[in-house]
């Protein structure tokens, strides 16, 4: 679709964060903008630096979207272009049991419902609305009627743990997208949608530092947030592109959330009964200046000596029984950096009949820069069998506590 003056555009969730950014990159191409948002003060200022028009919008509310609608037709005329960037998030268990005393709750199905009507329902009313003002334009010269741009996210495909109801809703803006692009195609509007990985909007902007850091570095390349402009180029690729139809396209850094994030107290080192804090050395260090990886692997190698001393003294030990390290996995949050000292916070996580778990988390300057869960097998005689009584007790005297 060639863009300028002559087109207009609406961006729901326009006021803030990747919806702000593709509202400002199709203003730089000329295009008449309307924003809908919730958030009238920050929607009027961007509506006013791109001169267009900011129009207060619930997505969750028919008449609210209606009014909005017939406001931004009426001042900047029928939009041809839909970009759909409203929505929000919740993170709560599916069940859980209280840490505190032990009562078990489920998520409150109107939570959940909360999150369908806005990220799903809401998407889908914008999308039917506008489609339906679109067929009423007559197509441009190269033949097109309309592009429309949602935003689902990666959590559609590997959502985490708490995103139920997230997931649900952004995996249905993906599943509608083709079926809606065949419902339009016939009328020649197109529609995409976007799976963005983790973006520095104001929706991360409330999560601290440490965690900020620790997202950046998951990402696999290059190890960074997503910035909202490299958002809005895509979104205007699937605009201008007119070959680009009934695709959803990750936007993530090649990030995979396969694995779920630790849990809070395996960054909490009151949760373990053991901790040493240990000094970096100049030899620790790798080109970029930063704690090498091999480094992570003898210092937590050494938190978990201090806590062997404590568990097995060696004098404890029969004659006929080994232990042995069967596995390591070190999960990495954030870069080390020299010459600070770091902080090994070491228990056992898991205790079974013949092997235990071993369960750790390095800091610095307060930061957890890493976790690491270490296997160790007991062979009695050369062949695994079940840990001595005495042996459990020192062991399960020093079970990690979660706080
Ligand atoms: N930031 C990320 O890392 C990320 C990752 C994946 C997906 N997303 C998705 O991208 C979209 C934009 O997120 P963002 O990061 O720019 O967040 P943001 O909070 O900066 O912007 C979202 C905007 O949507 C508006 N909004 C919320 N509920 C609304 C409603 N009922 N009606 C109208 N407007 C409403 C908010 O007022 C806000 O201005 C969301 O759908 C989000 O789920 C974001």
């Amino acid at each position: 679709m060639k863009l300028d003056s002559t087109v207009s555009a609406v961006v729901t969730g326009g006021a803030s964060g990747l919806g702000a950014a593709t509202a400002r990159a199709l203003a730089a191409k000329g295009v008449k903008v309307a924003i809908f948002d919730l958030q009238e003060e920050k929607g009027t200022a961007l509506a006013s630096e791109l001169g267009g028009v900011f129009c207060e919008c619930n997505v969750t509310d028919d008449a609210s979207v209606d009014a909005a609608f017939a406001k931004s037709r009426e001042a900047i005329g029928q939009e041809r272009i839909l970009v759909n960037c409203a929505g929000t998030g919740n993170a709560i268990k599916t069940a859980s049991r209280s840490k505190e005393d032990g009562s078990i709750k489920h998520f409150p199905l109107d939570a959940f419902n909360w999150i369908i009507q806005i990220n799903l329902v809401g998407t889908f009313r914008c999308i039917a609305k506008s489609a339906a003002g679109m067929l009423t334009l007559d197509p441009m010269e190269d033949g097109e009627r309309g592009a429309i741009v949602n935003t689902a996210s990666v959590a559609a495909e590997d959502g985490q743990i708490g995103q139920a109801a997230y997931s649900a809703s952004k995996g249905g803006v993906v599943g509608m997208t083709l079926p809606i692009a065949r419902d339009l195609g016939n009328e020649n509007i197109r529609v995409n949608t976007i799976l963005p990985g983790i973006f520095d909007t104001p929706l991360l902007a409330g999560a601290p530092q440490p965690v900020r850091d620790a997202l950046g570095a998951s990402v696999l390349n290059p190890k960074r947030l997503g910035i909202p402009d490299e958002y809005a180029n895509l979104a205007m690729c699937m605009i201008e592109n007119g070959y680009f139809n009934g695709e959803d396209v990750r936007l993530d850094g090649g990030i995979r959330m396969a694995m779920p994030k630790p849990e809070s107290w395996r960054l909490d080192a009151a949760s373990y009964p053991v901790a040493i804090e240990l000094q970096t050395r100049f030899q620790d260090m790798d080109i970029n200046g930063h704690l090498n990886n091999v480094a992570f692997a003898a210092l937590f190698e050494s938190g978990r000596v201090l806590l062997n001393r404590q568990v097995r003294p060696l004098e404890k030990r029969a004659a006929n029984e080994r232990t042995m390290v069967a596995a390591v996995e070190i999960n990495y949050l954030a870069e080390g950096n020299l010459p600070d000292p770091v902080k090994i916070a070491t228990g056992i996580g898991r205790l079974g009949t013949s092997s235990w778990t071993i369960v750790q988390a390095m800091f610095q300057n307060g930061r957890p820069i890493a976790t690491c869960d270490t296997v160790v097998v007991c062979r009695t005689d050369g062949q695994a069998k079940p840990l001595r009584a005495e042996m459990v007790a020192e062991l399960e005297a020093n079970l990690v506590k979660p706080v």
